[in-house]
């Protein structure tokens, strides 16, 4: 199994209705080829991780490459993972003061925080370190 997280940074200000669909639509097809992981938007940054096998992630990743709404900045991967970290997830959206069953904002922040250029770099494992906090909010 094959984990990425990248920050990408939008072509547009994306309304609500429009990051929802992006995200519905990517859930219905991630859930069809096994994917799950979240995708978190605040203007202009989006933070996706993904996970499942392989070639679905860089099939996948390809797509989203290529996609003119954004613009990938940075990108890492966990490589021969043996689970899932957001079993439940297909693709779980996430945007600031959304969500306060579920308190993210200084997770968010960190990973905010990581300089473009910069990321994951040495910061790396400060990256896993909060999938792995957000992780564990799943119910
Ligand atoms: C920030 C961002 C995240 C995306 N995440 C996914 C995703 O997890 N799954 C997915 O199927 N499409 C995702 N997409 C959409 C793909 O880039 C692409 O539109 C989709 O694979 C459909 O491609 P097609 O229109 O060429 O068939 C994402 C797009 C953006 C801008």
């Amino acid at each position: 199994m094959l984990g990425v997280t990248y920050k990408s940074e939008a072509a547009h200000v994306f309304s609500d209705a429009e990051v929802e669909e992006l995200a519905e639509k990517a859930a219905e097809f991630n859930a069809s080829v096994g994917i799950t992981g979240y995708l978190y938007y605040a203007h202009p940054v989006f933070l996706q991780y993904i996970e499942g096998e392989t070639e679905a992630i860089e099939s996948l990743m390809e797509q989203i490459a290529k996609d003119p709404r954004h613009t990938i900045v940075a990108t890492a991967k966990d490589e021969d993972r043996v689970s899932r970290r957001f079993p439940s997830w297909s693709m779980r959206l996430f945007q600031p003061g959304r969500d306060p069953e579920i308190n993210l904002q200084s997770i968010w922040s960190d990973m905010l925080s990581i300089e473009a250029l910069d990321w994951p770099g040495e910061r790396s494992n400060s990256i896993w370190r909060c999938i792995e906090k957000i992780s564990s909010t799943q119910a």
